[in-house]
C-alpha cells in the first residue's frame, strides 16, 4: 500500500546503529545487525591502528566515532536567533564501557579555517557531555555562518578523529536588519457581520522580477551566497525562477501574531541565475485570518465567525540577500515595487479546503502591491467568553460578549526565527479500493487514517469541476461519513484547464484528516491511479519500534504512531479533522511522554512551549489550549493547565534540556503561586472548566480530588526542575509544599488500610502514579484498585487522565499481570475493542464507531474524532514497563532497563506476551530491550549507547543462574550484580550490548 516513504529529514539523520550481537537468540528476523565491520572501516581506524601497533601491539580495541552533529536539535540549521546556540553529537563505539572523557569543539566562519578557528575553540574540556553544549565563542552576529566540528577523548584518553563538519547560520538578529516591509493587496472588502455564508477569499500571489549580473565563478561579482528570509501574516510559499523554495508547508506556522511572527531562512544560492530572475510568493489566510478551531461552531471570534482572528488581510514580508565574492550585496525586498494578483486558488482555507480554478493559472491581472499598513482600519466586533473570573472563578459566569477590535495591519512586536520542525509531505499512499455509492460519486479507501492531502490526476474538458470531500469513515450504506467534521467543510474543488495530456492537482494551503476521499463529477471513470494520499506532518524523526507476541498490541502501536503523525501539524493538536485542531493542553500533557518515545520531538515542543508559556492567563494559570486565539469557557481547567509544568518537565526528562526549564521557569512558578493562593489547607480547587477525567466510562472522579493530585504532582515536578537549575532554595520550598499537599491529601482522602475515600479507578491510579500514598499503603491500595477493576469485569472505567496513569500505577504497585490483561483486553472499553472495530488510529472514544451500532451508539457523532491521541498514552507504559526502557536521570545518561513480563499463563484468553522487542533512539543513540520468557528462563538482549550506563532489572529468583553471552557474570566485562531481590536481580552495566539469561 505504501509506495514511497522518504522523510526528508531522514536523509540527514544518521541512523543510530544497533548493537545486538545475539540476534539469533530472539525470534526476530530483522533484529539489529552486528556492526563491528562498519565501525572498523568507519572512524579513523587506520590512524588509531598505527598508534596501537607502535605502542601496544595490535589491538582491536576501538575508539569513539562521532555522529549526528546537531545545533539546537537540528541538522545544519539555517537562520537561528539563539545568541548562544547549543551543540550536540553522538559518540558510538563497539567497545563495552566506552566513554567520552573530554571534547574539543572548533567553530569557524569559513570551512577551511577549522584548523585555526576564528569563532571558537573550546580547547580540550574534560567532560562527558555530548548534548546541548552551549556555544561560548565570539558573539554571533546576523547572517553569521558557523562551521563546526568536534573531537572527543575516550576512557583511555585516546583522541578520536575530528568529526565531519556541520554548520549553522544565524538569521536576522536586529530589527534594522530587515529592509523589507509587509506587503499586501488593496483589500476593500467588508468584514461580514454574519458568520453565514462562509467567507473564503482567494490566496494572493506576489512577484518581483530582478536581474543579477555575474561573470563566472571566479569573478568578484560571482555569487557567494543567496539567502531568503521570509515571513507572513498568513501562510506562504515561495518560488524562485519557477523552483519551489524549501520543502516546508504552512510556513511560518501558527503563533500568536499579537505577540510575534516567525520567519524562515532559505539558502537559494543554486536557484539564482545570471540575468533575469523572478521571485514569486503565494500567501493564504492560514491561522492568521482563516477559520480556526470551533469559533464558527460556538459563535466566537470576529463577528461570531471564527475567522479573522489576528487580522483581516494576510501579508508577506521577504528579503532576498545576494552576497557576492567581493563582499558587495544586493537586497531584493518586499516593497511597493512588487506586483500582486489573485489566481487559481480562489479559496484556500485550512479548515474549509481549497477551490482551485486551473483556468486562472494563465494571465493573472497584476497590480502594484501596497504596504500592509496602507489598508486602513478594519473595525469589527470580536466575541469571546468574558468574565472568566479572576483565577477562573466566574463572577457573573462566562458569557459571550463582543468587544471592538481593529483588525487592520499591526506589525507583530517580535520577529523570531522559527524554532520548530517544518511540516513536510513525508509519504505517499496508494488507495486500496474504489467504491461508488451513487451515480457520479466515487470513494477511494486509502486504508489508513492520516492527515494531509491528495494528488488528483484528471483529464477532461476545460471548466469541468471535480469535488473532493474527505472523511475518516463510511456510513454502513457506503456514503462518506462527515458528521464528525462539524463546521470544517473539508472539501476541495478543482476546475480543469482542459489539458489534453491530463492534469494534476494537490492542495497547498489546507490539510484534512481522512482515510476516504470522495470524488464527485469526475470526468470519465477513475482508477486507483486517480488519487494518491500524501501524508503530512511536522517532520520529527521517528525514534522507536515496538513488537511483541500479541498481534493486536502490534496493531495498537502502529495506530498510536499514526495518530501522533496526524496530530503533529506544526503544533500538537487534539485532532486533525474537525473544526478544532487546537493545541489542547490536557491531551498534550497526558501524551507528551509517549510522543518523546516515538519521535525526536525536542524542537517540535520547543516551539509549542513558547506558545504555551506566552499564553498564560493574567491570573497566572495556563489556558486549555495554546496558541490561545480566543477565550472559550473559563480560565482554568484542572490537569489541562498543569500541562504548563508537565510538558517542560517531560522535555527536560527526555532530552536533558535545562534551557527549556529556564525559559519556562517564570510562568511555571506563577502557576504554582496561583495554585497556592487559591488552595485552602493545601488541597486542590474546584474551579473553571470541569473537564476532569474527560470521557471516563461510568465513573466520575470529583474534581477536587483530581485537582489535589495535580497540585501535588506539578509541585513535585517543580522540585526536580529547581534542582536541575541549581535553584536549591526554591527546591526546598517546593519540597515543603509537596509534603504539605501530600499530607493534606492523605488526611482527606486516604483511609488507614489503603482504601480511598473516593472509589474510582482513576482516583487510585492517580494516587499511585503520583506517589501520594504512604509507602506501606501502595500495595494495599493497588489491591483495592485491582479488585475494583475485576469487579468491573476486568474493564477500565477511566477517562483521559485515568487511562494514562492506570497501567503504570498497576505495574509499579505489584499488579503488573492485571495491567497486561487490560492492555490485551478486547472488551469495551479497551484498545483491543477499538482495533476489532477496524481502527487504524486511536479514537477519541473507545466506541466512536462499532460494527454493531455504527456511529449511532450512545455517542454524539459530532464529538467522534478518529484520530485523537490521548488514549494512546498507554504507549509510555509499553516502553517504560513492558519493554522496560526509561531514564533514571534527565536525558538517558543513566538508563533504566526494567522489563516487566507478565507471569506465564496469567492471561489465558489472549496470546501470551512472552516476548517483546523494542528500541528507542535516545538523544545518545539506540537503546534496545528485547526479551523472551519461556517456562523456566528469561532472556534479555540489551543495548545501550556509548557514554551511558544502565541499571538492568532482570527477572530472576534468588536461585536463578545468571549468564551473559554464555559466561558467568564474574567473567563478564561491563556488567555486575548490584543486588538480588525476591524476583529480580539488579545489574549495573556499562555501554554496549549484552545477552543475559536467567534460569
Ligand atoms: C477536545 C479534547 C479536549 C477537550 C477539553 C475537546 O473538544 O477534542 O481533546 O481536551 O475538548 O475537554
Amino acid at each position: 500500500m505504501f509506495v514511497k516513504f522518504q522523510a526528508p529529514s531522514s536523509k540527514l539523520q544518521k541512523k543510530p546503529k544497533a548493537q545486538t550481537p545475539n540476534s539469533n537468540k530472539i525470534p526476530n528476523p530483522n533484529f539489529p545487525f552486528r556492526r563491528f565491520g562498519r565501525i572498523f572501516l568507519g572512524f579513523g581506524f587506520w590512524s588509531f591502528f598505527g598508534v596501537w601497533i607502535l605502542g601496544f601491539g595490535i589491538s582491536f580495541g576501538a575508539s569513539l566515532s562521532i555522529t549526528s552533529l546537531r545545533c539546537e536539535y537540528l541538522f545544519s540549521p539555517l537562520g537561528l536567533d539563539e545568541p548562544r546556540p547549543r551543540l550536540s553529537w553522538r559518540v558510538e563505539s563497539s567497545v563495552r564501557g566506552e566513554k567520552q572523557t573530554a571534547y574539543q569543539i572548533v567553530v569557524t566562519s569559513v570551512p577551511d579555517k577549522l584548523e585555526s578557528p576564528d569563532l571558537w575553540d573550546s580547547g580540550k574540556v574534560s567532560s562527558s557531555q555530548t548534548v546541548n553544549v552551549v556555544y561560548s565563542g565570539k558573539p554571533l552576529t546576523s547572517r553569521q555562518v558557523s562551521f563546526w566540528k568536534v573531537k572527543v577523548w575516550n576512557k583511555d584518553g585516546q583522541a578520536s578523529d575530528w568529526s565531519e563538519t556541520a554548520k549553522w547560520t544565524m538569521g536576522l538578529l536586529k530589527p534594522e536588519d530587515w529592509k523589507a516591509d509587509y506587503i499586501t493587496f488593496r483589500d476593500d472588502s467588508l468584514i461580514p457581520k454574519s458568520p453565514s455564508p462562509l467567507t473564503l477569499p482567494p490566496a494572493h500571489q506576489y512577484r518581483k522580477q530582478f536581474s543579477v549580473s555575474t561573470v563566472g565563478r571566479a569573478s568578484p561579482r560571482a555569487i557567494r551566497r543567496a539567502t531568503i528570509y521570509a515571513t507572513a501574516l498568513g501562510i506562504y510559499e515561495l518560488q524562485l525562477n519557477g523552483q519551489r523554495v524549501g520543502d516546508a508547508y504552512f510556513t511560518p506556522g501558527w503563533t500568536d501574531y499579537h505577540q510575534r511572527a516567525y520567519y524562515n531562512t532559505y539558502d537559494v544560492t543554486t536557484l539564482l541565475q545570471s540575468g533575469t530572475n523572478l521571485l514569486h510568493a503565494w500567501v493564504a489566510d492560514g491561522w492568521y485570518s482563516g477559520y480556526i478551531g470551533f469559533g464558527l461552531l460556538t459563535g466566537i471570534g470576529t463577528e461570531h465567525s471564527g475567522r479573522y482572528t489576528y487580522g483581516k488581510t494576510p501579508a508577506l514580508m521577504a528579503q532576498l540577500e545576494i552576497e557576492y565574492q567581493d563582499g558587495s550585496r544586493d537586497n531584493i525586498v518586499t516593497d511597493k515595487s512588487w506586483e500582486v494578483s489573485d489566481g487559481p486558488f480562489q479559496q484556500a482555507d485550512l479548515l474549509m479546503g481549497e477551490f482551485y480554478d486551473a483556468r486562472k493559472e494563465e494571465r493573472p491581472s497584476w497590480e502594484p502591491a501596497i504596504l500592509a499598513s496602507e489598508n486602513g482600519p478594519a473595525k469589527a466586533t470580536f466575541y469571546d467568553f468574558q468574565n472568566p473570573g479572576s483565577a477562573g472563578r466566574a463572577a457573573t459566569g462566562p458569557q459571550i460578549k463582543g468587544r471592538e477590535v481593529d483588525l487592520a495591519f499591526h506589525r507583530p512586536p517580535k520577529l523570531e526565527a522559527f524554532p520548530g520542525l517544518p511540516v513536510r509531505r513525508v509519504q505517499e499512499i496508494k488507495p486500496m479500493a474504489i467504491t461508488s455509492p451513487s451515480t457520479n460519486v466515487y470513494i477511494f479507501n486509502l486504508g489508513q487514517n492520516f492527515a494531509g492531502v491528495v494528488r488528483l490526476k484528471v483529464k477532461g474538458p476545460a471548466g469541468a469541476m471535480v469535488r473532493l470531500r474527505y472523511g475518516e469513515m463510511l456510513h454502513p450504506d457506503g456514503r462518506l461519513m462527515t458528521e464528525n467534521l462539524r463546521k470544517a467543510r473539508a472539501t476541495d474543488f478543482y476546475i480543469l484547464r482542459g489539458d489534453p495530456n491530463g492534469e494534476t492537482y494537490t492542495p497547498r494551503f489546507t490539510f484534512h484528516g481522512f482515510q476516504y476521499v470522495e470524488l464527485t463529477d469526475f470526468p470519465g471513470k477513475p482508477d486507483l491511479d486517480t488519487v494518491t494520499g500524501i501524508v503530512m506532518h511536522s517532520d520529527t524523526p521517528f525514534t522507536s519500534d515496538f513488537e511483541c507476541s500479541d498481534p493486536m498490541v502490534n496493531q495498537l502501536f502502529k495506530n498510536i504512531v499514526w495518530t501522533q503523525r496526524a496530530n503533529f501539524l506544526d503544533l500538537p493538536t487534539d485532532c486533525p479533522q474537525r473544526d478544532e485542531r487546537f493545541g489542547w493542553t490536557g491531551d498534550a500533557q497526558v501524551y507528551i511522554r509517549t510522543a518523546t518515545y516515538n519521535a525526536d520531538a525536542a524542537a517540535f515542543y520547543t516551539k509549542w512551549l513558547r506558545e504555551l508559556m506566552e499564553s498564560h492567563r493574567p491570573s497566572g494559570t495556563f489556558p486549555g489550549y495554546a496558541p490561545f486565539p480566543f477565550q472559550h469557557g473559563l480560565d482554568f481547567g484542572t490537569a489541562w493547565c498543569d500541562a504548563g509544568v508537565i510538558c517542560p518537565w517531560t522535555i527536560w526528562k527526555a532530552y536533558g534540556d535545562t534551557r527549556i526549564l529556564e525559559r519556562c521557569w517564570e510562568p511555571m512558578t506563577k502557576f504554582i503561586q496561583w495554585r497556592q493562593r487559591e488552595s485552602k489547607d493545601f488541597l486542590g480547587v474546584v474551579h473553571g472548566n470541569d473537564w476532569g477525567d474527560w470521557l471516563s466510562v461510568n465513573e466520575k472522579t470529583p474534581l477536587d480530588y483530581i485537582d489535589t493530585t495535580y497540585f501535588a504532582y506539578s509541585t513535585k515536578l517543580m522540585v526536580e526542575m529547581a534542582h536541575a537549575l541549581g535553584k536549591t532554595n526554591e527546591a526546598t520550598q517546593y519540597e515543603e509544599l509537596f509534603t504539605n499537599i501530600k499530607s493534606a491529601f492523605i488526611k482527606k482522602y486516604v483511609q488507614p488500610e489503603g482504601r480511598l475515600a473516593l472509589d474510582t479507578q482513576t482516583a487510585y491510579a492517580l494516587a499511585l502514579y503520583m506517589d501520594l500514598l504512604p509507602q506501606e499503603l501502595r500495595a494495599p491500595a493497588a489491591e483495592y484498585l485491582a479488585k475494583k477493576i475485576r469487579d468491573n469485569d476486568t474493564r477500565m472505567a477511566t477517562g483521559f487522565l485515568g487511562t494514562h496513569v492506570l497501567l503504570p500505577a498497576l505495574s509499579s504497585a505489584g499488579q503488573n499481570d492485571l495491567a497486561v490483561q487490560l492492555l490485551q483486553s478486547h472488551k469495551f472499553p479497551s484498545w483491543g475493542y477499538e482495533v476489532d472495530q477496524g481502527a487504524t488510529t486511536i479514537w477519541e472514544r473507545w466506541n466512536s464507531y462499532t460494527k454493531e451500532k455504527g456511529f449511532g451508539g450512545e455517542q454524539n457523532a459530532s464529538m467522534n474524532s478518529f484520530a485523537h491521541y490521548a488514549f494512546g498514552a498507554v504507549c509510555e507504559w509499553m516502553f517504560s514497563r513492558l519493554a522496560g526502557i526509561d531514564t533514571e536521570d534527565a536525558g538517558y545518561n543513566h538508563i533504566i532497563i526494567h522489563p516487566m513480563p507478565p507471569s506465564p499463563d496469567s492471561n489465558p484468553d489472549h496470546p501470551a506476551i512472552n516476548w517483546v522487542r523494542a528500541h528507542y533512539d535516545s538523544i545518545h543513540g539506540r537503546i534496545s530491550s528485547t526479551w523472551k520468557r519461556t517456562k523456566d528462563q528469561f532472556e534479555l538482549d540489551v543495548s545501550i549507547p556509548a557514554n551511558t550506563t544502565a541499571t538492568v532489572y532482570l527477572p530472576a529468583t534468588p536461585r536463578s543462574a545468571i549468564t551473559e553471552s554464555g559466561n558467568s557474570l564474574s567473567n563478564t566485562t561491563g556488567a555486575k550484580i548490584v543486588r538480588r531481590e525476591t524476583d529480580t536481580a539488579l545489574l549495573s552495566i556499562e555501554s554496549g550490548t549484552y545477552h543475559f539469561l536467567s534460569k
